[in-house]
C-alpha cells in the first residue's frame, strides 16, 4: 500500500494555486482539487495541475442515480486523475456504475474512493434527520463494506475510523483521512485531530491536508515536516 500526504488545494482561483505550487521547487506533491476550485476554474485546472507534473485527487463526491454517475465518472476517466470519489449513500448499485464508467478502454482507472459519513455530520443528526439509528461506528464501517463489495479502493474517513474500515474491509482497502494537524498548530474548525505519525499508526494510507500546509509561513517546510512524520 502506498502511503503520501495529498494538499488539499482550496483556493478559489487558478491564481492563487498557481502562487502556492510554485514555491514548489524540488518535490511536485499530491493534491486535492475540490469543488470550490472545479467549479470555479472547469476542467483546465485539473489539466494544468497534471501537466506541471502533480498526481491529483478530484474531490467532488458524486452521487446521483447510477446512469448519471456512469457517465459523469466516464468523463472524469479522462481527465487522467489518480484519484476520485463519489457517496456510499448512493447504494451498491451507483458504485458499481461509476466503476465501470471510470474504467478506461485499455483497463486502466483512477482509483475510486467512498465517503461513508461526513465527518461534520454528527451521531445525533444522523439519527434526526437522517434517520439513521446504527451508532456512527457501526454506520461507517457499513457503508465501508459496501463499498468493497461493490469494488472500490477504499474510502475517505475520519483518522479516527481508519483502523475499523481496515478491521472490516482489510489492509488493502485504502484509507484517505482528512481532519490532520500538527501536535503544535491550531486545529480551526477540525473537531477531531489527529498528527501525521498518529493518523500513519492508527491505519491512515493518505492523509490530507490543507491549512497546516496552504496557511504556514513557509508551506514547503510545513509540507517537508508532514511527508517526514507520516512516511517518514
Ligand atoms: O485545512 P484542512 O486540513 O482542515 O483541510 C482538510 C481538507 O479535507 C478540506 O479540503 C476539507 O474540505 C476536506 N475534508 C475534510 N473532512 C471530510 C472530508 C473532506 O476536512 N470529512
Amino acid at each position: 500500500m502506498n502511503h503520501d500526504v495529498i494538499i488539499a488545494l482550496d483556493f478559489p482561483s487558478a491564481q492563487e494555486v498557481y502562487r502556492f505550487l510554485d514555491q514548489f521547487q524540488e518535490e511536485k506533491p499530491f493534491v486535492k482539487i475540490g469543488m470550490e476550485l472545479f467549479y470555479a476554474e472547469g476542467p483546465d485546472i485539473v489539466r494544468q495541475i497534471k501537466a506541471r507534473g502533480h498526481k491529483i485527487f478530484l474531490d467532488l463526491k458524486l452521487h446521483d442515480i447510477p446512469n448519471t454517475v456512469k457517465s459523469a465518472m466516464r468523463v472524469l476517466s479522462r481527465l487522467d486523475v489518480d484519484m476520485v470519489n463519489l457517496h456510499a449513500a448512493g447504494t451498491i448499485d451507483m458504485m458499481r456504475a461509476a466503476l465501470e464508467g471510470l474504467t478506461r478502454e485499455d483497463g486502466s482507472r483512477p482509483l475510486l474512493l467512498a465517503v461513508t459519513q461526513l465527518t461534520s455530520t454528527s451521531e445525533e443528526r444522523m439519527r434526526k434527520e437522517l434517520l439513521i439509528s446504527s451508532s456512527m461506528p457501526d454506520t461507517v464501517k457499513h457503508y465501508a463494506h459496501n463499498a468493497f463489495v461493490a469494488g472500490l479502493d477504499g474510502v475517505v474517513c475520519s483518522p479516527l475510523e481508519a483502523a475499523l474500515v481496515k478491521e472490516a474491509c482489510g489492509p488493502q482497502f485504502a484509507t484517505v483521512t482528512p481532519g490532520i494537524r500538527f501536535a503544535d498548530s491550531a486545529a480551526d474548525d477540525q473537531r477531531r485531530v489527529m498528527t501525521p505519525e498518529k493518523a500513519r499508526q492508527g491505519g491512515s494510507d493518505y492523509i490530507v491536508v490543507g491549512r497546516p500546509i496552504t496557511k504556514a509561513p513557509d508551506p514547503v517546510a510545513a509540507y517537508r515536516r508532514c511527508v517526514k512524520e507520516f512516511v517518514g
